[in-house]
């Protein structure tokens, strides 16, 4: 059995966007009213094997605010790709996640790019979010996708998509461009850098 494959994915978006609801949902499947600030970042696991292969996503869950700002850094570097939150209840999140994603491409080598307008469940159509989301993310040669951690809306799409996007882009070496099977283990860690 040859050894695992690691791939690195990092969420980024201002404090109380959603990105640990979102991975929480993913990986465990559950929804928090109250959740908690992060505090620099942690990590959780997705495992999956491709034709015998194993191969790791780890998902980093990164601290939006801003006094944690300048460890993104840290997280950012060998990332494959990024998942750059915003709530799309809430304009100003949008406005600032050009920062992010500027942060994020200068520690990185041209990673796979999502952008991820979550809270649909509390959208307000008179905002025209969606379509503003859509031409932000073509100006940054970036996917969209609609979610919302609290209903699991597109979540498992989200982050099943980024997986297979890993595996087909060439991040991954020659042997893990094929079919994906249907075998799948997940695992939640915590850890650092
Ligand atoms: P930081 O850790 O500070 O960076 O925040 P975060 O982006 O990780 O946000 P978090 O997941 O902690 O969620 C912030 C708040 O939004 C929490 O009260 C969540 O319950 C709520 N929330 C997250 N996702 C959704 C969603 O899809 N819909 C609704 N209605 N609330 C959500």
């Amino acid at each position: 059995m040859s050894e695992p494959l690691t791939v690195r994915v990092v969420l980024i978006g201002d404090s109380q966007v959603g990105k640990t609801s979102l991975i929480h949902r993913f990986v465990r499947n559950s929804f928090e009213k109250q959740q908690k600030n992060t505090v620099g970042a942690v990590f959780h696991t997705y495992t999956e094997e491709v034709d015998g292969q194993t191969i790791i996503m780890q998902i980093w869950d990164t601290a939006g605010q801003e006094k944690y700002r300048s460890l993104g850094p840290i997280y950012y570097r060998n990332a494959s790709a990024g998942i750059a939150v915003l709530d799309i209840s809430f304009p100003d999140s949008l406005q600032r996640l050009q920062q992010w994603i500027d942060d994020f491409r200068k520690f990185t080598d041209n990673p796979i790019l999502y952008i991820v307008g979550n809270k649909t469940d509390i959208e307000n159509p008179d905002l025209n979010m969606r379509s503003q989301i859509e031409s932000f993310a073509s100006k940054n040669s970036a996917e969209t996708y609609f979610t919302s951690a609290k209903t699991g809306d597109n979540v498992n799409e989200l982050f099943k998509t980024v997986f297979s996007h890993l595996v087909k882009s060439g991040k991954l070496s020659h042997a893990m461009k094929s079919r994906v099977s249907s075998k799948k283990e997940e695992k939640v860690e915590t850890g650092c850098c």
